[in-house]
C-alpha cells in the first residue's frame, strides 16, 4: 500500500507512544520508509533505540543536537511525502494550532508542505475540553487531517474517547492521503456479500459470498477520493473506514436500499451475490421435521441490476458475472440485457478466483465488445483495475461531452 513512500512519524509524550512502535512496523511492512521524530517527553515513555531498530534509521529528537545536523526541520520538509503524528498530545495539538515551534517536532509540522495526519490520544476529559476541540477544529480548517480517537478503556483508568485509533486505520488513512484522488467528485454505490432468504425464524437460503470483492472495491474507491455507500449483505468483514455502510439481509431489502441511494450516485458497482430466488412462504414458527421430505417452493427475487439499468440515466453501471461455462458469451449477454457499461466475469473453474478467496482472476468485458483478461491478483488490485476502467469511461464521456 505504501511502497517507497517517505513518511515522517512524529511521536509525542503520551502513554500511547508505545503503540507508535507497532505503527512504525506496520508502515515499514507496507513498504514505507519511515523517519521518526520524537519529543523529549516521548523519549521518557519509549526509548529512541526502539524506533531506531524498527525504522532502521537514526531517530531525531533535538533541533540543535548532532542528529539535527543532517536532518533538520527544513531537510525533513523536503524528505516527507506524509507526516503522521501519533500519538498527538493536547500539548502538540495546541502548539501546532497556535503556531508555536519550540522543538524539532513542532518546527517540522510548521515547515512541511505535504499532508499531515494528527492522531490524537489522551485522557477523555482532556480530549473533550473545549480548548482541545477548538484547536483540532483550527487544525482542520488549516488543512491538516485529524483522525478521531477511539472510545474505550484508557490507560489513566477511565473509559471514554481518547484511545489512539487502531493501527490498521492509521495506515489506511495514510494510504488514502498518499493516493492520487482521481475519483474525487464520484459518488460510488457498491453492493457486496450474499443475501439471506429466510423460510422460518431460524433458517435461510444463502450462498458462499464472503463480500471480499465488494469491500475491496469500497475501500479502494474511498482511498481514491470517492464518496462511497456500501450496501452489504451479512458478512464477517468490518466496513472500510470512511465508507457509509448500509447493512441488509434479503434481496428485497437490498433492492430497496439500492433504489434509495441510486439518485445520488454517479457510479453503481454490483458485486453482491444476490439470491435469485426466495422461499415463497416464510413460516412464522420454526418448521418441525416430519417423516417425509420437505418441499420448499421458491419465487423470483427482483433483479436489482436490471432495474438499475433501466433507471441509470448517465450513471456508470458495472456488474459481475460468475459462470461455470461459456464465460464470455454468458457474461456479455448479461451485460447487454441488463444495461451495464461493463461486466467483470469470474470463471468458477479458475483456481484462486471467486467466492471466499483473497485473490481473483477476472475478465473485463466492455460494452464496445473489447475484452481484457487480468492475471490472478489480490482482490484490492482487482478493485483498482475495475476503478481504472470506471475512470477511463468517465474521461471518455467528458471528452465526448455526454
Ligand atoms: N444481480 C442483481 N439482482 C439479482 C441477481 C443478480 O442485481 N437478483 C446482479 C449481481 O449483483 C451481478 C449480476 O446481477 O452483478 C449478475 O449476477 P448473476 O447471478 O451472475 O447473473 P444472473 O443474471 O442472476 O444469471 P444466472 O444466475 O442465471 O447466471
Amino acid at each position: 500500500m505504501l511502497r517507497g513512500k517517505r513518511v515522517v512519524l512524529g511521536v509525542c509524550g503520551g502513554i500511547a507512544a508505545y503503540k507508535a512502535a507497532e505503527l512504525t512496523r506496520e508502515l515499514i511492512r507496507e513498504g514505507a520508509e519511515v523517519r521518526v521524530v520524537m519529543t523529549q517527553n516521548a523519549t521518557r515513555f519509549v526509548t529512541p533505540l526502539t524506533f531506531q531498530v524498527l525504522s532502521g534509521r537514526r531517530v531525531l529528537t533535538d533541533t540543535f543536537g548532532d542528529d539535527g545536523y543532517d536532518m533538520n526541520h527544513i531537510a525533513l520538509a523536503d524528505y516527507a511525502e506524509l507526516m503522521i503524528i501519533a500519538p498527538a498530545t493536547a500539548n502538540m495539538v495546541g502548539k501546532a494550532a497556535s503556531g508555536i515551534a519550540d522543538d524539532l517536532l513542532s518546527t517540522t509540522v510548521m515547515t512541511l508542505r505535504c499532508p499531515v495526519l494528527f492522531c490524537p490520544a489522551m485522557n477523555a476529559a482532556m480530549y473533550e475540553s473545549p480548548i482541545v476541540q477548538d484547536n483540532l477544529e483550527k487544525l482542520r480548517r488549516a488543512g491538516f487531517h485529524v483522525l478521531e480517537p477511539a472510545a474505550g478503556d484508557l490507560a489513566c483508568g477511565v473509559s471514554g474517547k481518547g484511545r489512539l485509533p487502531e493501527i490498521s486505520l492509521i495506515v489506511t488513512e495514510a494510504a488514502r492521503l498518499l493516493s492520487p484522488q482521481d475519483l474525487a467528485g464520484e459518488r460510488i454505490l457498491v453492493t457486496a456479500g450474499p443475501t439471506r432468504e429466510p423460510f422460518d425464524p431460524v433458517r435461510f437460503i444463502t450462498n458462499y459470498s464472503s463480500g471480499k470483492m465488494g469491500y475491496a472495491l469500497a475501500a479502494a474507491a474511498r482511498r481514491r477520493g470517492a464518496e462511497v455507500v456500501l450496501v452489504s449483505g451479512p458478512v464477517t468483514l468490518p466496513p472500510p473506514y470512511g465508507v457509509e455502510a448500509v447493512m441488509v439481509e434479503s434481496a428485497r431489502e437490498m433492492f430497496e436500499k439500492v433504489m434509495e441511494h441510486l439518485e445520488r450516485s454517479t457510479v453503481i458497482i454490483k458485486a453482491a451475490a444476490v439470491a435469485d430466488y426466495r422461499p415463497a412462504v416464510r413460516s412464522r414458527g420454526k418448521i418441525k421435521k416430519t417423516k417425509g421430505p420437505l418441499i420448499l417452493e421458491l419465487e423470483r427475487n427482483p433483479d436489482i441490476i436490471a432495474e438499475v439499468g433501466k433507471r441509470k440515466g448517465d450513471r456508470i453501471l458495472v456488474g459481475f458475472a460468475m459462470e461455470s461455462e461459456n464465460l464470455v458469451e454468458n457474461a456479455a449477454a448479461k451485460m447487454k440485457a441488463k444495461g451495464m457499461d461493463f461486466i467483470v466475469a469470474n470463471d468458477l473453474n479458475e483456481e484462486g478466483a471467486g467466492f471466499q478467496h483473497d485473490t481473483n482472476k477476472v475478465r473485463i468485458i466492455m460494452n464496445d465488445g473489447s475484452i481484457e483478461s487480468l492475471p490472478l491478483m489480490d482482490k484490492l488490485e482487482v478493485a483498482h483495475a475495475i476503478l481504472d476502467r470506471v475512470k477511463k469511461l468517465r474521461r471518455e464521456r467528458k471528452r465526448d461531452g455526454s
